[in-house]
């Protein structure tokens, strides 16, 4: 398989989409899953999910099943689900409270720093204190819990730089989740990233999105900077927009990668039309002001922390992605609003005016990559050549592709 695939790669052509076997094939999506998504820094939910000492979630991958779990002194604590006896998963719901991790095999029980505090009837040079639960890599940033799921994990720090003052602008370590839901889409991860990757079917798909954003914003920055024609109308708009928003005292400014690494990060602050304030129909403010904003400055920031997570934010909530590989042709769009945690519902915000806008654009996104993913099933299916508004997919390709490389040589 491998020289196989080093040779398939090899055969992809620039400003083409992929050829079928990377959007269908079971073998390509294993080894997807374990040399890229595992090697990835990936958040997987707010910190305040879990408030209190004892709440967990699972985060669940492939074959992998992570607990994340609110320990001592508030400290957020991620495991590996295998019980150290035998094996066995240790806790089954998804979501909810213990006071202890009890294995439900045959009782070996943790505590919520992982320790083996008990097991029954073990001979007498049997030592606990080596048979803790294997820790997943974590980071605790904003609120937001990454994990890498790599044994060699890349450094946090050097993942998080370029996009971390873009995060610490929006205040997320002061946010609780207003709404979340999943979005599963009978979809290839890769088909549905290169959607999210391309504005060029906005138009077509998405009245609300369009509502918002206008024609040059779209062209230009839709799906982030550097990935459309440059509108000159929209260029003009930004320079008098990051004037006075610096003069207000807030950050501004773009970055994207510059070289191929095994990080793939964007981020660009940028200004709503008009006098719009926030991601709304009626672009009146949605929530409380959040992080460091005292006033609107019009602007709204969209950071991509790696092709599996999003962070679209305006001045008062944020609304976060996360695409979890499901299987070849399957992907969970998870999205979280987030609001100021002292924010209250139906006096600070409404719901509806909240999620609005992207959750019917995420409905019309499952769909478009669900007819899309049965087309490239058709043995009539070849790459067709990608439009001008399409050089964000054409950019995640290529580093799916070399990453895919690096990974098989
Ligand atoms: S497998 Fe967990 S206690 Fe036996
Ligand atoms: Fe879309």
């Amino acid at each position: 398989m491998k020289s196989k695939l080093v040779d398939m790669i090899k055969k992809q052509k620039d400003n083409f989409p992929l050829d079928q076997s990377f959007y269908i094939d079971k073998e390509i999506y294993d080894i997807d899953l374990k040399n890229i998504f595992f090697n990835q820094w990936i958040f997987v939910g707010h910190e305040s999910r879990i408030p209190k000492k004892g709440d967990y979630f699972l985060f669940n991958v492939g074959d992998e099943s992570i607990i994340v779990i609110r320990g001592n002194n508030q400290k957020v604590n991620c495991f590996y689900n295998v019980c150290r006896h035998r094996g066995s998963h240790i806790c089954l719901e998804k979501e909810g409270k213990k006071n202890k991790l009890i294995c439900p095999y045959h009782s070996w029980v943790y505590d919520l720093e992982g320790n083996l505090v008990k097991a029954r009837m073990m001979p007498e040079n049997f030592n606990k204190d080596e048979w803790g639960l294997h820790k997943c890599n974590s980071k605790n940033f904003e609120g937001l819990i990454f994990i890498n799921l790599s044994d060699k994990p890349d450094s946090f720090d050097d993942f998080i730089s370029p996009t971390k003052d873009f995060i610490k602008l929006h205040g997320l370590k002061d946010a609780k989740i207003a709404y979340r839901k999943t979005y599963p889409t009978n979809g290839n991860w890769k088909l549905t990233l290169d959607n999210f990757h391309e504005c060029y079917h906005c138009q077509t798909a998405h009245p609300e999105y369009c509502q918002i954003h206008t024609n040059d914003y779209i062209q230009a920055y839709g799906a982030g900077n550097n990935t459309g024609p440059e509108s000159k109308e929209f260029s003009e708009k930004l320079r008098v927009w990051n004037k006075k928003t610096k003069e207000m005292g807030y950050l501004v400014g773009e970055y994207s990668e510059k070289k191929f690494t095994n990080f793939y990060r964007s981020a660009e602050r940028t200004p709503f039309s008009d006098d719009r304030l926030s991601e709304t129909k009626n672009g009146k403010p949605a929530s409380k002001l959040m992080g460091k904003f005292n006033n609107y400055d019009g602007g709204y920031t969209t950071i991509g922390t790696s092709p599996f997570n999003s962070l679209l934010m305006s001045n008062d909530f944020a609304t976060t992605f996360t695409f979890i590989p499901r299987g070849p042709m399957k992907t969970d769009v998870e999205i979280m609003w987030l609001v100021d945690k002292n924010a209250t519902e139906g006096v600070d915000y409404n719901l509806d005016n909240l999620i609005w806008m992207w959750d019917r654009t995420t409905i019309a996104d499952k769909k478009i990559i669900e007819d899309n993913q049965k087309g490239v099933l058709s043995k009539k299916y070849i790459p067709g050549p990608l439009s001008d508004m399409e050089i964000g997919l054409e950019k995640f390709k290529k580093w799916y592709l070399q990453s895919l490389m690096r990974s098989l040589i």
